[in-house]
Formats: C-alpha cells, structure tokens, sequence
C-alpha cells in the first residue's frame, strides 16, 4: 500500500484551495477570455488604477529602481535598518507625538507583525479575540500556533460597533487566560470597511480599563489600510486613546508598507509598540527580533532603503504623498460610488465607511458568488455570511454597476 500522506497536521485544518486565490484565478482567465472591459474583478486585495493594473506609485518605483546593489543584495539587520526604523516610525505616526515609549522590530509585511504580535503576547491554547468580520489569517495563524480565536459580533443591530460584546468576550477570556491578544482592524476594516469612531474608542478603553492588572493584554492595530482611509491625521485620531492604556496593556501597531507604499510583494512592514515603560519596549524589541530570527530571519532589505530614502529626501517625500493622496481620492470616490448605488437600488451592505472592501451580507456567501460569475462579476465568499468585493481593484463605473447586478443575482436566488 502507498502512503498518501506524510504531513503532521498538528490539529489544522487546511482547505483544498484558498478561496481567494481560486476566485481571482477565474476572474483571470474570464479577462483573457472576454477582455478587461468585459469582467469585474473585485476579488484582489490591491489596488488598481482605471485600466485594471497595479497602480504603483510612481515615485516608489523610481526609487526602487535607482538602488544599488547593496541596497538589495546584503542582509539588513534583523530587526531593519535603523534608517528604516526612523522613517517607518514616522509614517505610522503621521506627526502624532505618543508619551509612551515606541520601539519598532520590521518584519515581512503586517502578516509577519500578526504573527510576532501571537507567538509572543499569548500562550498555546490561549484563545485570541477578533471580531467576526476578520481577515481569515487572523485565524490560520493563530492555529499554526497552537491557539484558536474567539470571536465578538463586531455590530449590535443599530449597526454600531458592538461593544457589550466585545466587552463580553474580554471578561469571559480573562477569566481563564493570563494573557490576552485582542486584533482590531481600523480604519478601513477588511472586509467590512469600517472604522470604529472614537466614541468606540472610548467604549474599548472603559473595557480594557476594568480588566485585572494581573492579566496582560496585547492589543494589536491592524492598520494594513489606514492610509487609504481618509485624511491621514484625522484616520489617527484614536492614538490618542491607545496611548493612554493602563500599564496591563501593551498596543502593538501593525504597520505595512504594503499599501501605504503599494509594496505588496517585497515584504516589508513593521510592529511598533507604545509601551509604558522602556523595560517593556525593549523586551519588545528583544523578543520579536528572536521570534523573526528563527522565523524568517531578516526582512528584505530593498524595500527598508527606500523607505528610509523618501523619509531623507524632502522633495521624494511630497511627490510620494501627492501620488497617495490622488490614488486614495480615487479610491474613496469608488466606495462612495458602490454605496450610493447600493442605496439607490435597495442593496444592504455592512456597515461601510472607507476602504479596499465592502461586504454584502448575505445567507448563501458561494451561491452569490458563482451567480455573479454569469455576469462576467467575481467577488469572494466569506465563511462568515456575506461576500467581499474590493472597491480598490474596479474603476468607479464598475463599483457603481456592481450594486445593481448584486441585488438582481440574489433575487434571481431568492435571496
Ligand atoms: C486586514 C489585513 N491585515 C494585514 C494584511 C497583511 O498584509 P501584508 O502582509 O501584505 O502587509 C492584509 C493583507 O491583505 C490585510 O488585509
């Protein structure tokens, strides 16, 4: 008899495909079948400009061409280069001053963030706490870890940002961890496009602030989109309420040049802590830069040099923050497009305020989606009851078209 298997599982669950991969590969071969014009596909993660290609800011790749080879062929230092962990530091903050002590440790795009923020701020077993609308590696990483997430309702149904249970789960899961890791991606959550307000804010800190001292808590900012959302000092405002924790809880910004830079490929992102004292901000710095040492070891080192360069140089930096902010006015304008039409022909989405994403709840997520599929339209089913489509990816005709074929092709299922 011939093995067929050889792999541990260790407990994991591992799908036969990644949906999103499977429904941007269709969405792929019904462009080169039909031509760009004739498909939506607002399946992928990134942005795109009208013409359906990657828009990378110009300025970066000017950049990122002009290195030498240094640049990109030797190692960078585990934790980044220190030029990198300035410049980094700078952007997350956008000028907001913290009184906390910040300390920054690169990693390979925010995934890696998420993963160092799990491995070292909870124990195996522990659950960790997500809203139920969450990016699905929220979970997938936590399994490859040996912990498991607890998920709050991320909306009570006025629509607004459920408090009671996030306060709930909080409460339940202090009761019988010592440690607790809380993500929360805002603004521009994925897959909803929701930002808590600050009134939100001020709720979440009431909860943390009612937790025993004796527990520790991790509370990571997910903040993939942040510079997407919206003006950039108004999108920070909550730093305010992060930077004024109790002592028991350490804010862990995951920040990722992915797409505040559109470097989604060459990995590079960054952890950066506010913590109350500088014990705690270097054990931060100490045990990341072991857990990336035995993970991935250093990041790539490109994208850190050119960061620290549009940081160095006055001129680069303006050119860079023009081209965002006309690549976020665009998309800002897609969203704003996709929800009026979807006022205008009865169409219910979740709670939206800004983003890469809108969900549309909905009782049969793949159902939905193979239905679009017959309009040339791809979006991806959510496990958790709704599909996603991605405003970045489609021109703003296609976001405004898109609410009217949803609502005829659930109707068409009887939705
Ligand atoms: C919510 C969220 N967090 C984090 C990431 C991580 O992205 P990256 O590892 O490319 O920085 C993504 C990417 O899609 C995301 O959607």
């Amino acid at each position: 008899m011939s093995i067929k298997s050889m792999v541990a599982y260790n407990g994991r669950e591992i799908p036969k495909e990644d949906k999103v991969f499977a429904a941007s590969g269709a969405a792929l071969d019904a462009v080169e079948k039909y031509g760009k014009a004739n498909v939506i596909n607002a399946t992928v993660g990134a942005l795109y400009d009208d013409e359906g290609d990657l828009l990378v800011l110009k300025s970066v790749e000017k950049a990122m061409k002009s290195l030498p080879a240094p640049s990109f062929a030797a190692y960078a230092p585990i934790a980044g280069t220190p030029g990198f962990k300035d410049a980094i530091l700078k952007a997350a903050l956008y000028g907001f001053e913290p009184k906390s002590y910040t300390a920054v440790v690169g990693t390979p795009g925010g995934t890696g963030a998420i993963r160092n923020s799990i491995a070292n701020y909870s124990e195996p077993g522990d659950k960790i706490l997500v809203p139920n609308w969450h990016w699905a590696p929220y979970k997938s990483i936590s399994n490859e870890l040996y912990r498991d997430v607890e998920r709050f309702q991320m909306f009570n149904d006025k629509g607004g940002f459920n408090l009671e249970d996030f306060e709930y789960k909080v409460k339940k899961l202090t009761r019988n961890q010592e440690h607790l890791v809380i993500i929360l991606n805002t603004p521009a959550n994925n897959p909803t496009g929701y930002a808590l307000t600050m009134d939100d804010w001020y709720g979440v800190k009431k909860v943390l602030d009612e937790v025993s001292l004796e527990k520790k808590i991790a509370l990571v900012l997910d903040v993939a989109y942040i510079d997407f959302a919206g003006d950039p000092r108004e999108v920070r405002s909550f730093f305010s309420v992060i930077d004024n924790l109790r002592t028991n809880v350490l804010p862990i910004i995951a920040y990722s040049a992915s797409k505040t830079f559109t470097l989604y490929g060459a990995r590079c992102a960054a952890m950066i802590c506010f913590a109350h004292n500088p014990e705690v901000a270097e054990e931060f710095v100490k045990v990341n830069s072991f857990s990336c040492r035995n993970t991935w070891s250093n990041s790539s080192r490109a994208p850190q040099e050119v960061i620290e360069r549009i940081y160095a140089d006055p001129e680069l930096f303006k050119v860079v923050e023009e081209e965002r902010a006309a690549a976020r006015e665009m998309l800002l304008a897609r969203g704003r497009g996709f929800e009026e039409e979807a006022k205008k022909v009865g169409l219910d989405i979740v709670p939206f305020s800004a983003g890469f994403f809108v969900t549309v709840p909905c009782s049969d997520p793949d159902a939905l989606a193979e239905e679009l599929k017959k309009k040339n339209a791809f979006v991806i089913p959510l496990a958790t009851g709704g599909i996603r489509i991605s405003v970045a990816s489609s021109s703003e005709a296609k976001c405004r078209k898109l609410p009217g074929l949803i609502k005829e092709a659930m109707e068409n299922l009887g939705m």
